[in-house]
Order: structure tokens, then sequence, then C-alpha cells
């Protein structure tokens, strides 16, 4: 029987991990989970997003996934680990795709990154950056309003420009040539968070880079039939269904709500 790939999110950011493996792998099946009731994760603190992060994974590893995509940079950045405690399946998370992705990518060194609070207070990307280029430079701002701005559907909207400006003029004062979307919501602001800090800065999307390590890691199923879609949320499908149209565009599965059953608090 086919297995399917799991990816999970807290929100609707994780759609850009998921649109891209859609993309790459059109045979797979995909089950994407996003955490919407307790959507932001960005300033949660360190326990609570392992916790948060285990619950989606046994919700997933419940629905017999072969692979677990950890489509949520703040997750990936503190919860590996505690994962991988759960099952054997291989398990890949954002940020070393995006870490290897800006390391190819910079010629000056010089790097930066945006993520939420807990990814940039956890400094993941740093670590793995610097793992490739030891002597690389890498800044970091967190962004938190950005999470908002996307789930809001607001990306087009004038007060993204006003927020990105706060944001990210720290940031154009320090010749970075390489900007990494350390939060997977922020693909969808990519176009302010360009005209924002100019064309000079190439922006790292590890939705991009991550269907290179998917492809290394799963065998392709090759059937011939078209992957199914099937989503899942823990609140507001109507407000997941509407921004996820924005986001996907073309393809859309089943949408349902699962409730937070006891079984995903036990072992
Ligand atoms: N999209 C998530 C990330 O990549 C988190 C946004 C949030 O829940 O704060 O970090």
């Amino acid at each position: 029987m086919k297995k399917a790939i799991g990816i999970f999110d807290s929100g609707v950011g994780g759609l850009t991990v998921y649109k891209a493996i859609r993309a790459a792998f059109p045979e797979e099946d995909l089950i994407y989970f996003g955490d919407t009731a307790r959507v932001p994760y960005g300033p949660k603190s360190h326990n609570t997003i392992i916790e948060y992060s285990i619950q989606n994974s046994r919700f997933l590893l419940q629905q017999g996934i072969k692979t677990l995509i950890v489509a949520c940079n703040t997750s990936s950045a503190v919860a590996i680990p505690a994962l991988q405690q759960l099952t054997d399946i291989p398990i890949i998370g954002v940020i070393d795709p995006g870490a290897e992705q800006a390391a190819r990518n910079t010629i000056n060194k010089r790097i930066g990154i945006i993520g939420t609070e807990g990814t940039v207070r956890s400094g993941a990307y740093t670590t793995a950056i610097q793992k490739l280029i030891p002597d690389a430079l890498v800044f970091s701002e967190a962004c938190p309003l950005f999470v908002s701005l996307v789930e809001e559907g607001w990306q087009d909207h004038a007060i993204a420009y006003s927020i990105a400006e706060e944001y990210l003029s720290p940031l154009k004062k320090l010749d970075i040539d390489t900007l990494v979307l350390g939060c997977t919501h922020y693909p969808l602001l990519r176009k302010v968070i360009q005209d924002v800090m100019g064309s000079s800065v190439t922006l790292v999307d590890s939705a991009d880079a991550i269907t290179a390590y998917l492809a290394c890691l799963i065998p392709a199923d090759s059937d011939g039939v078209s992957g199914k879609d099937s989503f899942f949320v823990s609140d507001n499908e109507d407000k997941f269904a509407r921004i996820s149209q924005q986001i996907l565009t073309d393809q859309f599965g089943t949408l349902s709500r699962v409730r937070l059953f006891e079984s995903w608090f036990q072992d």
C-alpha cells in the first residue's frame, strides 16, 4: 500500500513547502497538518514548541506516513531530536536545507536570517551555517508580525511594506548578500521582502532546497497515479481553505478538522 509523506506546520505557512514537494513529487500521497488552533509557535517557549511538535507528529504517524517533513522553522530549530525519539522513519526539517542553500549562495560570507522569535533565539541557522562556513557572519532578526500578515492573507497590503521596512532596516545596513526566509510563512511575503531589501540581496527559501533532500531519502513512487492530497487543521478550516486556495491556486484535496484527541498526548 502506498504510504504518504506527512508534513506539519503551525498554520498555513508550511503550504509553501507542501507546494514545492507536490510539484516535485506528483505521484506521492501527501498529508498536511496545520496546527491552526495554536498558531503562532514563534513566541512560545522551547518546551511548548517541542510538546506541540510531538503531538502533531503523533497525529501524522497515526496516519501511517513514510517520511515526516517538519515544515516549520520554529519546530525544526528545537524539536527534531525529540521527534526522532518517536519513530524510525526519516524526519526532515527546514533548517539544514536553508542553511546549505545560503552557504552555496553567499560570496561575501555575510548572511541574514529572518524568522520567528523561537527560531532566532535557538541560533539553529547560525550554527548550521557556521558548520559549513566557519568564518561566515550571520545576522538574525525576528519578524513576528509577518506570520500574522500571512495568516490574515494581507501579504499584498500596504501595511506589509511598513512592517517590513521596520523589521528589515537593521539588516539593510549590514551589507549582507543573502537573506534566509527562516520561517515558512515568509516566502508568501517574498515580493515585499525583496522590494525592501533590494535586488542585490538573494532570498533563500528552504522549500526549494527541501525537495532535493527528499529525493535522496525516499524511493520515488512512480505508479503513474496522481498523489492524493489530504489536509487537516486543528481549528478554523474555513479560514485555512480561503488562504490555502490563494497559495496553492489550482490544487486542493480533502480538508478536515481534527480535535486534540487524548491519544495525541500519550505514548
Ligand atoms: N511557519 C512557522 C515557521 O516556519 C511558524 C510561524 C509561527 O507559528 O510562529 O517558523
